[in-house]
């Protein structure tokens, strides 16, 4: 249906995360203001191959702030990999009467906005994912609430392990960085955390084994290791499959490298071990305070940019500032973790 007047398409693609719904409300109410009409297009890019949208208003948007998900629904569709999917796009922007697109996504769903964007599509990019790995923002929407839930799951598994004199193995999501792991296991204290940006090689393993035996020496009958589920054990990297779906995104589906770990471990030091693996748990639910403020800023920030022809670019979080940055940017790669970071909690482990 065509409109009159300024009309912006808005999208949540890649895996959800908290905080998603808060960024829709906060970009829709603040068009609105504007005087822009907003379309909701639902399941990610697939929505607008599809054609499968709907208006966004207030009342629609009221109410949503604390609620986990996306009412858009999402999927890890790319335009780029569907014959013909790129020209169905600008098809679609033109049948819809977008003037411009706000897309909310992770590192992948932003590489296909970045060459949409080159090719001459209008739009600009909210970044999120519980992972944080998207380059040119300190944070990404969800990440806080995601280290929020780690974090309790780690302090839980304290009291058990205690109980038991066990070795706990917390396994958190990340896909090729550690950022969660190591801010959940910085806060809980963690005696050991892994994660991808440093492999653990055999001297490593027997370096923790090690620490592990020296722990329960000092008189302390228990430990918790975190572990990110991108961790390169022994120079590789545990996958239970790679997923390659027709139209999508191709990645490896991770996961399980913390029961790997916690079985050698077992046979090397004879410690007791168990392991819980976090899984989507991390993913779902209400989002924190922080993530809603957060997606709240980024939300009134791309309406900004939308306004001010600012196109190709991302919102961004930088210290304490709101700004923006290219979104070629996030296609140059992931954003690791800082490794002096990394030294810093090293400091504590054992
Ligand atoms: O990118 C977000 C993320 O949650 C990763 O941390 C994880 O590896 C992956 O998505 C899981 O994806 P799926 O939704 O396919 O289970």
């Amino acid at each position: 249906m065509m409109t009159s007047g300024k009309q912006i398409g808005i999208l949540t693609g890649g895996g959800d995360c908290p905080g998603l719904n808060a960024a829709i409300r906060a970009v829709t109410k603040t068009a609105l203001l504007e005087g822009y009409q907003v379309l909701g297009i639902r399941d990610g890019w697939k929505g607008l191959l599809d054609d499968d949208t709907e208006p966004l208003d207030r009342p629609k948007t009221s109410g949503i702030i604390d609620r986990g998900g996306t009412i858009l629904g999402t999927s890890r569709v790319s335009p780029l990999r569907v014959e013909g999917g790129t020209q169905r796009v600008f098809d679609a922007m033109s049948r819809l009467g977008l003037t411009a697109l706000v897309v909310l996504g992770g590192e992948g769903t932003l590489s296909v906005a970045s060459k949409l964007y080159d090719m001459g599509l209008p739009l600009v990019g909210i970044p999120k994912t519980i992972d944080n790995d998207v380059r040119g923002t300190d944070y990404t929407i969800g990440f806080q609430t995601a280290v929020e839930v780690a974090t309790e799951a780690l302090d839980r598994l304290r009291t058990t392990a205690e109980s038991h004199h066990r070795v706990m193995f917390l396994e958190v999501m990340g896909r090729h960085t550690g950022w969660i792991a190591l801010y959940s296991g910085m806060a809980n204290g963690a005696d050991a955390i892994l994660i991808p940006e440093v492999p653990l090689d055999d001297e490593g393993l027997e370096q923790l084994c090690q620490m592990l035996v020296t722990r329960r020496a000092r008189g302390v009958n228990y430990s918790l290791v975190g572990v990110a589920e991108g961790t390169v054990l022994q120079g590789k990297m545990i996958a239970r499959e790679y997923v390659d779906t027709a139209g999508e995104i191709p990645r490896p589906k991770l996961g399980g490298v913390a029961s790997v770990l916690a079985e050698i471990i077992e046979e090397k030091t004879g410690l007791e071990t168990r392991v819980s693996s976090l899984g989507h748990i991390q993913r779902g639910g209400i989002p924190s305070a922080y993530d809603r403020s957060l997606a709240t800023a980024f939300g009134v920030k791309a309406v900004s940019l939308v306004r001010d022809g600012k196109y190709g670019e991302m919102t961004a979080l930088n210290g304490n500032r709101i700004s923006s940055t290219p979104l070629s940017e996030v296609a140059n790669g992931i954003k690791t973790v800082y490794l002096n970071a990394y030294r810093i909690a090293e400091k504590f482990f054992g």
